[in-house]
């Protein structure tokens, strides 16, 4: 008899089975086929990524994860079009990707509003672009606004909102252009652990609310089993697929979903796939056993 002996089939459920079969019939929005990408460094090429076949459903949430410099930032600059690819392809809709487009929106890390706009004007920036009339996009950027809870600030300037604040705008801004997909690439890294999962929470409310895929890079693994149906589990040096993990909660997530035994088991499941032992922290090993090798100073008093 087969017997399929994945670590985390004991917590699927044949309710979240059936969800994950469901989300596979339907269509792909964005296919990402053989894609291969090398960036010159010292006058060599490098390897950043390696074959990477991997498609996102309509309105699917995927997280991608995996360690620092395998190439996650890379991944979302080429879907974006801001990359150029060396082979293979990138399909949106079945259309090849090769500039950006208003179909993929993106949201940074960094805050990348304009400083001299109002959350008003910032909003409304990309509809008056594709040619809205001032009056409709004003209207619908003021709806975005009130989503967030935004609505006091909408004459407000960045610089007068929190991070968080700033995040929700950078979103809503994104959004208001109707993309297909919502690329964002470590969008709550510089927010505190409050208010990142309230941005996690906000965002898991947006989703549901519109017909949007979302791409979705992060470090944080708790935030990637919170947030995704699937989590893309990169392999550095090159960037490969090392498995596509089917995350095994129900929906909708609550914050007690993170101290579910099936969270556990998918982090500790996680952490055995993603493996940080990269360069930089064996560079910060080598420096920290030099700064040991230093001769104490008598007169520095001991702090043990
Ligand atoms: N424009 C570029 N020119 C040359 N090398 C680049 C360029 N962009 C990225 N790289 C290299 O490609 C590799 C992957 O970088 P990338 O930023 O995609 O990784 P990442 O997975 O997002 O890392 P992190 O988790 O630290 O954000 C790194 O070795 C990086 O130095
Ligand atoms: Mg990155």
């Amino acid at each position: 008899m087969f017997v399929n002996s994945h670590p985390l089939n004991e917590w699927i459920t044949p309710e979240i089975q059936d969800r994950n079969e469901r989300i596979l019939k339907r269509p792909p929005v964005l296919d990402i086929q053989k894609l291969h990408k090398s960036f010159e460094h010292k006058g060599k090429p490098v390897e950043v990524l390696r074959e990477i076949d991997f498609t996102a459903y309509k309105r699917e949430f995927i997280c991608v994860v995996g360690p620092s410099g395998c190439g996650k930032s890379t991944l979302a600059r080429l879907v974006a079009g801001l990359e150029t690819i060396d082979d293979g392809q990138i399909l949106m809709d079945g259309a090849a990707v090769n500039a950006p487009g208003p179909d993929r929106g993106m949201v940074f890390q960094s805050y990348s509003l304009f400083p001299w706009m109002t959350v008003k004007d910032n909003v409304m920036f990309g509809m008056v672009e594709s040619g809205m009339s001032k009056l409709t996009a004003e209207s619908e950027a003021l709806q975005w606004i009130d989503l967030v809870g935004l609505e006091k600030f909408a004459d407000s300037y960045p610089h007068q909102l929190s991070g968080g604040m700033k995040q929700r705008v950078a979103i809503i801004r994104a959004l208001a252009n109707q993309p297909k997909v919502l690329l964002m690439d470590e969008p709550f890294a510089a927010l505190d652990p409050k208010n990142r999962l309230k941005m996690q929470q906000y965002l898991l409310e947006i989703w549901q609310n519109i017909d949007i895929t979302i791409f979705f890079i992060t470090h944080d693994l708790d935030e990637a089993i919170y947030l995704a149906d699937r989590i893309l589990v990169l392999d550095a040096h090159p960037g490969r697929v090392k498995e596509v993990v089917n995350v095994p909660l129900p929906r909708p997530r609550e914050e007690e979903t993170f101290l579910s035994p099936a969270f556990m088991a998918t982090k500790a499941y996680l952490e055995s796939l993603v493996h940080h032992e990269d360069e930089e922290v064996e560079d910060m090993e080598d420096k920290l056993k030099m700064v040991r090798m230093v001769s104490v100073n008598s007169e520095v008093p001991d702090i043990f």
